[in-house]
């Protein structure tokens, strides 16, 4: 079960929370290590745990919020120096002087840090500096949680720590940590309505050794060969990921992708790894599916695509999978379907412009097999400013596109007492003898081997060999010969 909120502009979602407080009664689970926020927050962790304390075991929920004492606005650097080195203290310090209405929502839950806050501004008589506390607790009424907040000084760390008893602890207490979590977070941003504006947070144990997590989340970890190309992915992914310092310098994002190459080469695993990088939702439009039998119907189809992307809110990365199918040359001619075709074209090139403009959160990849059949004037518009060509992977990348789809595999399945693959594989001969195969083939080489030994398996009950040399280099063999 998902639960969603929003919070300071951004939408959170805490997926299958009882799963995560079952876990953590065993392992300690980590969550939203990859998220990112504004700065000057540099990273958050947020970890789930279980202790056994005097009074009985508890779940811990503890959370760090990395900061750089060196991003906060240059007012704030000096009166962090006047009023000690405190960032919590100095923010709400600041913020409730401006009147801050969230900030003194805060306060009333907060009681110590808006205490020692109030004290700073001189808003209250100082007490004595000795028995002033260090520890400021966020508390979240409706769960019940308190958090106790501290912060190293000179440094930019701040903790927040929860404790419920286990044997009361529900999925409720894990909402309302995020959210004072957030809330802290919050209060060390800049001063806006919503600091967290446009952002995406998913809380959900990372580490699950699922399938799903393997050909759903694919990640640029495991492209193989394509070196240069992941190098410029991961650019474009931080340069999308942080809009403020693009706009502190005036620079503007990649806002179009075009990635060309021969089928199979990784072209759509891209453009998903980049949305995982990205952190951004990823919606695939597969283009030969716009294009409609009735007159008007594609035309209709592509506006409804571009009327929804307009409207999303969280980062999304919109695929134009297979894109030639609409904006093709073939169409060129004279006949009515190709004037469909170019019509179609038109739009998709009007829209386009009007997205970009409208959307900032919305990137855009195109992929196809046949760059020459696209339309020159699509790219000249200057609307796909980034054009990447994936190849088909030689012999060194072919070596790496098997390693890492074998240490993909033997991680999946491998488990005590089952070894997928024998240890003296020659990688460098699957490489070799590859030639001209592409990112897919080597896939369907290794599906006919796992299949074919499956196979075995299932008629011997269970008396076979990993997967050896012998197996891949006649698979590959195999598969060269039916060309
Ligand atoms: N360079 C590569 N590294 C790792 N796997 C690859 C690579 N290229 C292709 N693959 C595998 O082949 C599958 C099909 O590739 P795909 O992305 O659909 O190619 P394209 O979109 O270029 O036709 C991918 O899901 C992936 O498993
Ligand atoms: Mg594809």
């Amino acid at each position: 079960m998902t639960v969603s909120f929003e919070y300071a502009g951004a939408t959170v979602e805490i997926v299958e929370a009882g799963t995560i407080l079952a876990a953590a009664r065993v392992n300690p689970v980590e969550l939203l290590r990859r998220a990112t926020f504004p700065p000057p927050v540099r990273r958050v962790e947020l970890t789930v745990s279980s202790a056994d304390t005097p009074a009985g075991p508890v779940h811990v929920f503890a959370a760090e919020i990395g900061t750089t004492a060196a991003d906060l606005p240059h007012k704030e650097r000096i009166r962090a120096v006047v009023l000690g080195n405190d960032p919590v203290g100095t923010l709400l310090a600041r913020r409730i002087a401006a009147g801050d209405p969230i900030a003194t929502r805060i306060v009333d839950g907060v009681g110590t840090v808006a205490v020692a806050a109030y004290r700073k501004l001189g808003l209250d008589r100082p007490g004595d500096p000795a028995a002033e506390p260090q520890t400021a607790v966020l508390a979240d009424a409706a769960a019940g949680l308190q958090a106790a907040v501290t912060h190293e000084s000179g440094g930019g760390l701040v903790r927040l720590r929860a404790e419920v008893p286990r044997d009361e602890v529900r999925p409720e207490h894990l909402t309302a940590m995020v959210r004072l979590l957030l809330q802290a977070v919050a209060e060390l941003l800049p001063p806006s309505a919503e600091p967290l504006a446009g952002r995406r947070y998913v809380v959900t144990r990372e580490n699950l050794p699922t399938v799903a997590t393997t050909t759903r989340e694919v990640t640029l970890d495991q492209v193989g060969g394509l070196a240069d190309v992941v190098a410029q992915l991961r650019q474009i992914a931080v340069s999308f990921r942080h809009p403020e310092a693009m706009a502190r310098w005036g620079a503007r994002r990649p806002q179009g992708i075009l990635m060309y190459g021969p089928p199979g080469t990784g072209k759509t695993m891209l453009s998903r790894a980049l949305a995982n990088e990205i952190g951004a939702d990823f919606r695939e439009i597969r283009t030969p599916e716009i294009l409609d039998k009735w007159l008007g119907g594609s035309e209709r189809n592509i506006k409804q695509i571009f009327r929804d992307a307009r409207r999303y809110r969280v980062p999304t990365l919109l695929l134009f999978d297979e894109f030639d199918s609409i904006i093709s040359y073939a169409g060129a001619g004279g006949d009515a379907a190709s004037q469909a075709i170019n019509a179609v074209a038109g739009i998709f090139k009007q829209e386009m412009n009007d997205l970009i403009e409208a959307n900032p959160a919305v990137i855009v990849v195109a992929t196809t097999n046949f760059p020459h059949r696209v339309d020159d004037s699509l790219i000249r518009s200057g609307r796909f400013d980034v054009k990447i060509s994936v190849p088909k992977p030689d012999e060194t990348g072919r070596a790496e596109i098997f390693r890492k789809m074998i240490a993909q595999l033997a991680a999946a399945h491998e488990e005590p007492g089952f070894t997928m693959f024998a240890g003296d594989l020659d990688l460098g001969e699957l490489g070799r003898l590859s030639h001209g195969m592409t990112g897919a083939d080597i896939k369907e080489a290794l599906r006919r081997v796992q299949l074919a030994k499956a196979m075995q398996d299932a008629r011997t009950g269970g008396v076979v060999d990993p997967i050896g040399q012998r197996d891949l280099t006649s698979s590959i063999r195999d598969l060269l010969g039916q060309r």
